[in-house]
């Protein structure tokens, strides 16, 4: 079956042809007015029909200004910081759903998001949608889709089904028959198999299947820096989400106990230095007909001029066991961020604020038992009384397994982050100080 797609004009030519049209409808809207000053019968027509093609116009112009439609998928829980930073990183029609969120935009959008996105774990583009209620007529659509413009020669394409709701259920099946509809497309293009592997995803609701590529590769989260590791490490996007949304700006001081190998620390000085969290990272899209090399140059200046050289205030790290630290070390260095952050062996019990220092954020990832074994509520417990003595005023996060974690911090919560991370609900809580703690009124 051979495909029409690459016949569908480019964007740019959409763009012109609207223009064209749209100058057409002006002129004809000028002359519709002089005539109605000499013919007035044909005010109302006329001018309806003419104000419902120019809206039909405007809509469809629109929608040619964002060409792409897109999914970030993200940790469930981190949605609505995914929401933010697409806001923040100008894409469109952007609408949270559970796991992941959709938005609109041009190539600039997914190269500028790909690049900046600090708590998306992949994104995806879509290639097409179809309504189908059986195998047969799925895999015809997606033989009518433009797979070319995506899938480079010899690439390795590994489908990956999800259904809910729908007459096709069977996620094996969609997958095999969605492959072959892949492969009707595009023939001998996918014969040899020796190009890199690229993903394919169809998901399936109430029977309209919604068909992407992954434009990212390997996960996001995976930055490269975190080679060496200590117990139980976070995933950089989890913790690039709790500083977003302590909302932490470089010129507070920041507090990371318990670093482990540094990822919330590390995280956080990209943060504050405006360094592109993935502006080392291997991403498909490159190999794609519709890469555009001018455009992804451009956005990839762009981001690296936004870097800043270094933080004004140290982030100031510590953990107890010294072979954490030298993990934290080696990772903020890959990062390029060792110079930002002050690295120092410290018993978090023993923690107390730099003499004359302005109160500001802490961030803890305390240990809590379920991957490392230790008594994680008597721990909570004492964190709770350092808090309480010595961290008045501080603004505070603390990530926490289970309301007997919770019970034991014994510190009033403001607000609540809930994420899903390893298979695991996990809440980050904000116990942030006010009075309540120095006259130790404690729920
Ligand atoms: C859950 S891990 C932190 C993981 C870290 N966020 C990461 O991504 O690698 C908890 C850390 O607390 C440290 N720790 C345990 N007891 C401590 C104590 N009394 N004082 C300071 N750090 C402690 C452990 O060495 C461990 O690195």
């Amino acid at each position: 079956m051979v495909s029409m797609r690459s016949k569908l004009p480019t964007p740019a030519l959409a763009n012109l042809a609207i223009a064209v049209l749209l100058l057409a409808l002006a002129v004809l809207g000028l002359k519709i007015l002089n005539r109605i000053s000499t013919h007035p019968e044909l005010t109302s027509t006329s001018l309806q029909a003419f104000l419902l093609s120019y809206c039909l116009l405007l809509f469809y112009s629109a929608r040619m200004k964002q060409p792409y439609q897109f999914y970030a998928v993200v940790l469930p829980g981190l949605e609505s910081l995914a929401v933010q930073e697409l806001t923040s990183l100008s894409a469109h029609n952007i609408q949270a759903g559970q796991g992941g969120v959709r938005f609109a935009g041009t190539l600039d959008t997914l190269y500028r998001v790909s690049l900046r996105a600090r708590c998306m774990t992949r994104i995806q583009v879509r290639v097409g949608k179809c309504h189908a209620m059986m195998l047969a007529e799925l895999q015809h659509h997606v033989a009518n889709m433009a797979w070319e413009r995506f899938l480079p020669k010899g690439c390795k394409v590994v489908v990956q089904a999800s259904a809910e709701k729908s007459k096709l259920m069977h996620t094996d099946k969609i997958a095999e028959h969605v492959l072959a509809g892949i492969k009707d497309a595009l023939g001998k293009r996918l014969d040899k198999e020796d190009g890199r592997e690229q993903q394919v995803y169809v998901h399936i609701n109430n029977n309209r299947c919604d068909i992407r590529v992954d434009a990212s590769g390997e996960r996001l989260d995976r930055r490269g820096y975190r080679l060496a590791s200590a117990k139980a490490p976070m995933r950089e996007t989890l913790a690039a989400a709790v500083v977003q949304w302590m909302d932490w700006k470089s010129d507070e001081a920041l507090l990371v106990p318990m670093c482990g190998s540094g990822t919330l620390a590390i995280e956080a000085a990209l943060m504050g230095r405006k360094m592109a969290p993935n502006i080392q990272h291997d991403f498909p899209f490159k190999d794609w007909d519709i890469f555009k090399e001018k455009a992804w140059l451009r956005v990839l200046e762009k981001t690296s001029a936004m870097a800043q050289d270094a933080l004004a205030n140290k982030i100031d790290v510590s953990d107890i066991h010294v072979g954490a630290l030298t993990a934290c070390k080696e990772n903020a260095e890959r990062a390029g961020v060792l110079a930002d952050l002050h690295v120092q062996q410290q018993d978090v019990q023993k923690l107390k604020p730099a003499k004359d220092a302005k109160a500001g954020l802490m961030i803890c990832n305390p240990p809590y038992g379920l991957r490392i074994e230790m008594d994680g509520i008597q721990f909570y417990r004492e964190l709770g009384h350092v808090l309480r003595d010595s961290f008045v005023g501080w603004r505070v996060a603390v990530m926490c397994p289970d309301w007997k974690h919770e019970k034991a911090l014994s510190l009033p919560v403001r607000r609540r982050l809930r994420v899903k991370h390893g298979g695991l609900w996990l809440d980050v809580l904000d116990v942030s100080s006010n009075d309540v703690w120095s006259k130790g009124e404690v729920p």
